[in-house]
């Protein structure tokens, strides 16, 4: 009988002032030095915001109609290549983005944004960021992180809530990461910030935003071919974007496509922790005009 070694969790380490862990800095160079293409369109989220879901709706985009068994049969990091990753054995992010031949290339980063290569910026690429109420994020965070093996131990949900406060989770302060995206938008027009809770409320409205920002027109028929593929269920049932083929993740424990609800947070929060969480979050986004839903 095989016996499974349990592999120990990654502990988080101060890397610029961002809590990261080895497997997204150990191919800083390369990342760094990344060479972007004018057409490609970067995908950027804080985790757990929804990244998968818009990966998924840009894939179906631009190569739905091309190829429409892609989106059935290439698992969507394959798709849209995850940046920063670095696991031994395994092809890097930028190795993969690299031997990408499709036009154009969608790249998805969880980079806080003063850390997203240059090239990106001096080729006006089209970025899309992606971002979701913190009170869902973090619930969501918490169990990818229990069911994640690769991501550090997340302890109870109470200590979890704290680190999220303190911004000691991978990819470091959802405030900072919001803002900081938000902050760029204000000077980088070719970015286009996408909230969790309008894709929730009405794909058609956000569709067409994503559309007009991408210049691309599909047609009534493609349209309705992204909406149903992109819809929680299909995503959930689609073996090529529920993760179901990562051995590190155990669905035992929660599956990646959980619930895709806003306000799951409510069965979590307890009055207490929803009081505190408030208080410390306007402090947080005092300084900022970006604001979120927590309920649609
Ligand atoms: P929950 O854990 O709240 O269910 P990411 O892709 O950034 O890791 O985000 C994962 C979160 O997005 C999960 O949230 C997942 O269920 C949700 N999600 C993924 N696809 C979705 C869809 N088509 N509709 C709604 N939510 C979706």
């Amino acid at each position: 009988q095989k016996e499974t070694v349990p592999v120990p969790r990654p502990e988080l380490f101060d890397f610029h002032g961002v809590s990261m862990v080895h497997s997204m800095t150990d191919n800083w160079d390369n990342v760094q030095n990344f060479q972007a293409k004018p057409d490609d369109i970067l995908i950027a989220t804080y985790p757990k915001a929804g990244t998968t879901w818009v990966s998924h709706m840009l894939d179906l985009l631009y190569f739905g109609k091309s190829s429409p068994k892609r989106g059935v049969s290439l698992p969507i990091y394959e798709r849209v290549p995850f940046l920063e990753i670095c696991i031994p054995f395994l092809p890097t992010g930028v190795e993969s983005a690299d031997k990408m031949t499709t036009s154009p290339r969608l790249i998805k980063t969880h980079l806080p944004v003063q850390f997203v290569p240059k090239s990106f910026w001096e080729q006006k690429c089209r970025i899309v960021y992606v971002a979701r109420n913190a009170k869902d994020n973090v619930v969501s965070y918490f169990h990818f992180d229990r069911m994640n093996s690769a991501q550090p131990e997340p302890g109870d949900w109470t200590s979890y809530l704290q680190k999220f406060q303190e911004g000691k989770l991978l990819f470091g302060s959802w405030y900072d990461h919001v803002k900081g995206w938000w902050e760029k938008k204000q000077a980088y027009p070719k970015l286009l910030y996408v909230h969790y809770e309008d894709l929730a409320e009405d794909m058609d409205r956000e569709l067409d935003r994503v559309c007009s920002f991408l210049g691309v027109c599909p047609t009534e028929e493609e349209r309705c071919q992204v909406k149903e593929g992109v819809e929680f269920d299909a995503m959930k049932n689609n073996r090529m974007t529920n993760y179901s083929t990562i051995d590190v993740l155990d669905f035992k424990i929660s599956p990646f496509m959980r619930k895709g609800k806003v306000g799951d947070w409510k069965n979590h929060f307890t009055v207490y922790q929803n009081e505190q969480f408030d208080k410390e979050y306007k402090k947080k986004m005092m300084s900022t005009t970006l604001w979120f839903r927590n309920e649609i």
